[in-house]
């Protein structure tokens, strides 16, 4: 684990108690909801999920109400403690997701939702994905994509550190956006097929009232129509066999 990582890690250690009151309430659970039937639509349900970045394994658990098993890997022993309460369906360990600590060909299906912009080597843990994923196994990975909305992020972040403000996510974590044509290469170059890549989410949970309920009635119309402007990424695929 490098300082980047250590840095990832310490932060999700001391926000670990307070990120379900924004995730997981009021409007951060719709906002979570939206993103997270999205993954739920593209993966097979009932089977051995293996979740990347699972946090306090809010996507697992809304995966384990089809039934099946679940695996859980996050850098934050804080966050994975909260995980192991939340959901006594889940198996859950402490790793970076660029190195995989399991088997070739032991999952149905792979998710990651809003971890992907933390990673220095995305290469590495779509490689790893592909190698853990049974033949047939699908990927589903939502990260925030680039846009004019998000390009002005890490600078907000970086202050939010500076000014020592404890909120989920503030810090200088180096977070990286992607365009479609980057995750599509990055999916591509690893062997997968079926890639599908797409836009979703233009309700942002960080916009102030009342652009918050504006940005919420449009969301639909601003997806299909104007997609650019939706803030993330959904990006699925297929390893083949
Ligand atoms: C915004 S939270 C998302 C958590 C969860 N996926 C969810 O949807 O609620 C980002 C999570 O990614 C984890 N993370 C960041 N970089 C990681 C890495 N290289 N390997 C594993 N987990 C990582 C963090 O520790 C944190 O728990």
């Amino acid at each position: 684990m490098n300082a980047a990582h250590s840095k990832v890690r310490r932060h999700y250690d001391e926000v670990a108690d307070i990120y379900d009151s924004r995730y997981d309430r009021n409007r951060g659970r719709l906002y979570y909801s939206r993103l997270s039937e999205n993954v739920l639509e593209l993966l097979p349900k009932g089977k051995h999920l293996l979740d990347l970045g699972c946090g306090t394994g809010l996507f697992i658990q809304h995966y384990g109400k089809y039934g099946g098993a679940a695996t859980g890997l996050d850098l934050s022993p804080g966050m994975i403690h909260k995980a192991r309460s939340r959901c006594r369906m889940g198996q859950f360990a402490v790793g970076n997701a660029e190195i995989l600590p399991f088997r070739d060909e032991s999952f149905d299906a792979l998710s990651s939702l809003l971890a992907f912009s933390y990673l220095k080597e995305p290469e590495s843990m779509i490689k790893e994905a592909y190698r853990v994923l049974k033949p047939g196994g699908v990927i589903a990975v939502v990260t925030l994509g680039k846009n004019l909305l998000t390009s002005g992020l890490p600078a907000l972040y970086a202050m939010g550190e500076a000014m020592n403000i404890r909120h989920v996510g503030m810090g200088d974590f180096g977070e990286r956006y992607y365009s479609e044509s980057e995750m599509n290469d990055l999916f591509f170059k690893a062997g997968f097929t079926d890639i599908l890549i797409r836009r979703c989410s233009f309700a942002h949970i960080n916009l102030i009232d009342p652009l918050y309920g504006i940005a919420r009635k449009i969301e639909p119309f601003v997806e299909e129509r104007f997609p650019y402007l939706a803030y993330n990424l959904l990006a699925s695929a297929r390893k083949p066999g």
